[in-house]
């Protein structure tokens, strides 16, 4: 029996989330269905709402940062059961594509149905719908302002039950993204000066990790005074409100030749940021772009393509922070339970699903490290 409930979606972009009655549809083969415990709020879904992130289908349920219990599993989920609790990651994994079977799961091929809503397999076929029949998408295939959600299993990973539910779901986007930034695509090295642009949940987490991997200098930037304070906490070194000052002050600790790694977590990105950042960077050295910003933007980055080469700088994007969900959020809610990773205090605030536009909007007035709807 399909399940009624309720959950946040975009009728349009731009446009604002509304929390509206839903229908949730029984778990298919490979599918499971989920009871949300919690979901953070990325700037991700922001994107959604200006439509700088344009999605196939509308309306769309948003969410892609969540965590529960498993209410019902479908067939062919081997390894899940009823009860099961479960982190999303926001890239599913097929474990079988070239780029899963290659250790690059961040790029498994079922990420072309991302921004479809659909299911992967059946880009007609929708697992959310209105009270009057009307198909509503999945961001990520997830959609987790729900407070129930049906899911393929590839999208899901099987945690300890003793982790609390509302730390967990962090790493499924945040986490995941800005420590994996820092530490697997940016391979920062014990020693080493790191800039980091924009200290959000992606930025803070960005910090942590180049803190954990041994940056002798973890230098973040960003406008807001909170910000820079919270980055302090997850291990900063220097802290300042403008890439010009940081770059300067990456200089003045590398006779003058500049940061080694920057990593770039603005909440809007544009290519004039990523110049910034390549700027900032010493000869050989590492930009990684991570934040998004205007996707159908073709403006591209303004460098020079000499210093480009000359200086045999490179630029790198980079999805979930290179991680491999279903290797990589376990190991990080291990470092969670070793005390070396900290995901507790990346939550400023907790909302209920009602509360969500008020989340949307605290993000966006430089309150919120991370805001999390806790679901009842
Ligand atoms: N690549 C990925 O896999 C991936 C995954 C998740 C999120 N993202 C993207 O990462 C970005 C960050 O997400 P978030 O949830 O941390 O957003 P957020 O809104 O919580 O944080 C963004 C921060 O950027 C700061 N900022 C704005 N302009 C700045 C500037 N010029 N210099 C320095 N800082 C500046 C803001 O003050 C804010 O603190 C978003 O674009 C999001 O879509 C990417
Ligand atoms: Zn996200
Ligand atoms: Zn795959």
């Amino acid at each position: 029996m399909p399940v009624k409930t309720r959950g946040a979606i975009m009728r349009s972009a731009p446009g604002k989330f509304e929390v509206v009655d839903l229908v949730s549809d029984d778990p298919r083969s490979g599918e499971i269905q989920v009871k949300l415990a919690a979901s953070g709020m990325c700037h991700s879904d922001d994107h959604l709402a200006t439509g700088d992130i344009p999605v196939a289908h509308y309306p769309m349920a948003g969410g892609h940062e969540g965590a529960g219990v498993v209410m019902k599993v479908g067939e062919n989920t081997p390894g899940f059961e009823e009860g099961d609790h479960v982190v999303f990651s926001f890239l599913p994994a097929c474990g079988k594509c070239r780029w899963c079977a290659s250790g690059m799961s961040y790029l498994c091929d079922l990420g072309a149905g991302l921004l479809v809503g659909a299911r992967f397999d059946d880009p007609e076929s929708f697992r959310f719908t209105m009270a009057d029949g009307t198909a509503v998408g999945q961001m990520c295939g997830l959609g987790t302002f729900a407070e129930v959600t049906t899911v393929s299993a590839d999208s899901a990973v099987k945690i300890d039950k003793d982790i609390p539910l509302d730390v967990a779901c962090l790493t499924g986007c945040g986490v995941g993204t800005g420590w994996g930034s820092s530490v697997t695509a940016a391979k920062v090295e014990p020693g080493e000066t790191v800039i980091i642009m924009g200290i959000g949940g992606i930025g803070i987490n960005a910090v942590q990790g180049a803190a954990h991997a041994g940056a002798s200098h973890v230098i973040a930037v960003d406008p807001v005074a909170f910000k820079l304070e919270k980055a302090r906490e997850f291990g900063a070194t220097e802290t300042f409100s403008s890439i010009e000052e940081a770059n300067e002050f990456a200089k003045s600790v590398t006779n003058g030749q500049g940061a080694d790694k920057a990593i770039v977590t603005i909440g809007v990105t544009t290519g004039a940021h990523v110049a910034q950042a390549f700027q900032a960077v010493r000869k050989a050295g590492v930009v990684i772009v991570t934040g998004l910003g205007d996707i159908t933007d073709q403006s591209g980055i303004p460098i020079s393509v000499g210093e480009l080469t000359l200086f045999a700088k490179e630029i790198k994007g980079a999805l979930f922070g290179d991680s491999n969900p279903h290797t990589d959020i376990l190991k990080m809610l291990r470092l969670y339970q070793e005390g070396k990773l900290k995901l507790d205090e990346l939550i400023t605030k907790r909302y209920k699903l009602d509360e969500i536009q008020q989340g949307y909007e605290d993000m966006h007035a430089g309150k919120n490290i991370r805001g999390v709807i806790i679901y009842d």
